[in-house]
């Protein structure tokens, strides 16, 4: 074979490879799409009562901030296509939304609205873009969870907001881990799957939903135990000696920036 000809025959190898690999990606995209649509659009008459009862306490309560379809207003309310209904039921049953208004935390407030209310409110943004679903009684149920495990799993996962105990701290920019001591089993559930705020999220591939009820189980178990004397002084929060070290260390790098800054300057008189 001639260099020539080798050299022709590679650009159409390429041309034929990318068209058919593009062809592949089209074709699984349409294999996608069509199976969301077409459970998107099948909801029962059941379903699409709540998501228009939804949808009308949307527009009243949240949509001043969220936007009037949830697509968010920057610097008002983020978006809330995708947050899905362990979102909403975690915020709103929690107390912290509807907001009053923007701070660093949301505070919890006396719920606003009543069960029904808020799983028809999950149900229209859960029929916007999906989501995290909120967990039934029996995902979060504390039968066959491990309190043991949960423990190991909390230390190495949480307690470095929530504190050992589950007591809480505080974190930076005036945010704070609260106290697990009121979340329900359903809410702990959903702060894991959708983590609010500053928390990180953890799906069900991190934690598995096994795990997060062995979570559950020792965060409640926690509740009933005696305060041990001896863990108290872990209560005061993780980051107050991570914050004393941080300073010492922004300290130090400003005086050796002042310092090599003052031999620089001598070294060009
Ligand atoms: C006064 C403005 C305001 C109102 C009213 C309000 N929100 Fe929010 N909402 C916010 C802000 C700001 C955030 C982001 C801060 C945060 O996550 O705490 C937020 C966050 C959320 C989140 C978390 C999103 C996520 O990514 O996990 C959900 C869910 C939510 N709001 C639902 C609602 C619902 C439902 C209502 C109505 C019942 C509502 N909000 C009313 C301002 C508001
Ligand atoms: C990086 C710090 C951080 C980690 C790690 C973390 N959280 Fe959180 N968590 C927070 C913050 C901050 C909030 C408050 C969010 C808000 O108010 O919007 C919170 C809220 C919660 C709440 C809601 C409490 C209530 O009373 O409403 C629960 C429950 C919770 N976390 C459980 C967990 C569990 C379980 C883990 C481990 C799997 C965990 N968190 C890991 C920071 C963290």
């Amino acid at each position: 074979m001639s260099p020539i000809s080798l050299r022709r025959r590679r650009p159409v190898a390429g041309y034929a490879l990318i068209g058919s690999a593009l062809l592949l990606i089209g074709l699984i995209y349409a294999l996608i799409t069509t199976g969301q649509s077409a459970a998107a659009s099948s909801p029962s008459p059941s379903q699409q009562a709540q998501i228009s009862q939804g949808r009308a306490i949307f527009v009243e309560e949240c949509a001043s901030c969220h936007g009037l379809f949830a697509q968010g207003i920057p610097r008002v309310g983020p978006s809330l296509i995708g947050v899905g209904s362990a979102a909403v039921n975690f915020q709103v049953s929690s107390g912290r939304m509807p907001a009053k208004e923007p701070v660093a935390e949301m505070p919890q407030k006396p719920v606003a609205l009543n069960p029904q209310q808020i799983k028809a409110l999950g149900t229209y943004i859960q029929s916007l873009g999906g989501g995290p679903v909120t967990p039934s009684a029996a995902m979060v149920s504390q039968t066959g969870a491990n309190p043991g495990i949960g423990q190991q799993l909390f230390v190495a996962d949480c307690a470095q907001c929530h504190n050992f105990v589950g007591a809480g701290g505080a974190l930076t920019y005036g945010k704070y881990a609260p106290p697990l001591t009121n979340a329900t089993p359903t809410q702990i559930y959903e702060a894991m799957l959708t983590g609010p705020e500053a928390m990180p999220v953890f799906n069900n591939t991190t934690i598995t939903p096994q795990q997060k009820r062995d979570i559950i189980a020792y965060v409640v178990q926690t509740r009933s135990e005696p305060n041990p004397g001896g863990f108290s002084l872990g209560r005061i929060g993780p980051v107050t000696e991570g914050l004393v070290a941080f300073l010492g260390l922004l300290l130090f790098m400003v005086f050796a920036a002042l310092w090599i800054t003052a031999k620089h300057g001598k070294s060009h008189e």
